[in-house]
């Protein structure tokens, strides 16, 4: 199993290139099961997520080409099982439930189960199908989904939901009539399925806001996009820069993606100048501790928060980190204290209080999950001496070529 070996005592500088995002890709993916035919995405990201779903849809009948970072899916769906074998090893594969059911009437699909941050339940996924007269029936593991045709409804979502939301607008587009979702999450991976929705031939409306209109057709076209940029990879990359008292520019994302981020580094005291299709963070020797709490875009995204926490590790004086989106996400924690870290984690609030004059220190740690792994890799770049980051599999889910990355700006990093 490959584990990542940190030296510490570099300072990354430089400009580094976003990836294409994940989570928007993998949802692209799914989409492609609206309609038959040659469906081409550009900036896909390298990564195992992305083979798992390439498994996925190959399973339902479609086959795909990927080569230099753009993926070709002949769309021709011949099955409308998602076998448990492919949804366990990612969650996101519920995401074709919609998709399928909406295109074939049928779907039946694995239930995911718990992951480690959380049970993650899928209940609104299903009461949404419900909701546009789906018969939903759950048997041996399994979601068995049914409708003739769906139809357009109202839908009022109790919790915001990502992956419900790109559920639901995904059915909705080859329904019978107009669906309203409401309290639908607004992140910028939503409103990037919903372009590309909308390329198909789709009729979409409102997204990016908690309101969003789709008026089903009878028929949509394969197209060709480009995933949106990665904006939790180019906070990572952001973070490795202030962690380590360097300047780096994150490039090809957009800033607007990343605001509520971007004001905590502020508050924190680093200088961030931004562009329209870059992000810089600047040299800053010490930085002061700050509150954050994880909230649904446009808020402090949960898939910064253990990323965020490390930087705090170091910071002057006290920070509260409160996760409100999952309930087990704090599992970095006690693998960062083993690098020194004072922190106190209670349910859903960690108390980190910085130690930057002390410093961490660098021991062999265990990632738990992608952004965990994240976590104790930046915390790996200052920890006196060497940190190896064991089950580094987690980090290959999510973060393209993630060591050449942070190589490039001048990290010791390698992987054995
Ligand atoms: C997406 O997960 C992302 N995954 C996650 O990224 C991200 O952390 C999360 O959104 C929040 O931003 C992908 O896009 C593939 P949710 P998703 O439905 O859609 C509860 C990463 O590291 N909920 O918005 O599964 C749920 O348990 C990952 O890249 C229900 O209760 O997240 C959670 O507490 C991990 N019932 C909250 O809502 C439901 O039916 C938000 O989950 C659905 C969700």
């Amino acid at each position: 199993m490959d584990k990542m070996v940190i030296q510490s005592g570099h300072q990354l500088n430089g400009q580094v290139k976003v990836s294409g995002a994940k989570n928007s890709a993998l949802k692209l993916m799914f989409a492609s099961l609206l309609a038959d035919g040659k469906h081409t995405f550009h900036n896909v990201p390298e990564l195992a997520d992305v083979e798992s779903a390439r498994n996925l849809l190959a399973s339902l009948g479609c086959n795909s080409e990927f080569q230099k970072n753009t993926l070709v899916i002949n769309s021709k769906t011949n099955s409308q099982k998602a076998d448990y074998d492919l949804v366990r090893k990612m969650r996101a594969s519920i995401l074709c439930l919609g998709p399928l059911l909406s295109k074939t009437g049928d779907a039946v699909v694995s239930l995911p189960g718990g992951c480690a941050i959380g049970t993650r339940p899928i209940d609104l996924h299903l009461e949404g199908m419900k909701a546009m007269g789906a018969e939903i029936e759950l048997k041996e593991g399994y979601v068995h989904a049914h409708a003739k045709k769906l139809k357009g409804c109202s839908f009022l979502f109790e919790k915001v939901t990502v992956g419900g939301t790109e559920n639901m607008m995904m059915a909705a587009t080859l329904a019978e009539g107009t669906t309203i979702l409401e309290n639908a999450a607004k992140e910028p991976e939503i409103s990037d399925l919903a372009n590309y929705l909308i390329k198909m031939g789709a009729k979409i409306s409102g997204h990016g806001t908690s309101v969003i209109k789709i008026e089903g057709v009878n028929q949509l076209k394969p197209a060709e996009h480009t995933v949106c940029p990665d904006r939790i990879e180019a906070g990572t990359l952001l973070i490795a820069g202030a962690i380590t008292g360097g300047e780096v520019t994150a490039t090809h994302i957009d800033s607007s993606y990343l605001e509520a981020f971007i004001a905590k580094l502020r508050e924190a005291g680093f200088t961030v100048d931004t562009e329209k299709n870059s992000i810089t963070v600047r040299k800053l020797k010490s930085w002061k501790a700050v509150d954050i709490t994880t909230a649904p875009h446009p808020l402090f995204p949960t898939d910064l928060q253990a990323q965020f926490m490390a930087l705090m590790t170091l910071a002057h004086g006290t920070s509260v980190i409160s996760e409100t989106v999952f309930e087990n996400r704090f599992m970095h924690v006690t693998e960062l204290m083993r690098l020194g870290a004072d922190i106190t984690p209670k349910t859903h609030v960690a108390v980190v209080r910085g130690i930057p004059d002390k410093g961490l220190t660098g021991a062999p740690v265990m990632a738990t999950d992608l952004r965990a792994s994240a976590s104790l890799v930046l915390a790996g770049l200052v920890a006196k001496g060497e940190t190896t980051v064991n089950r580094i599999y987690h980090l290959d889910r999510g973060y393209e070529k993630m060591e050449d990355k942070l190589s490039s700006l001048g990290a010791k990093i390698g992987r054995v």
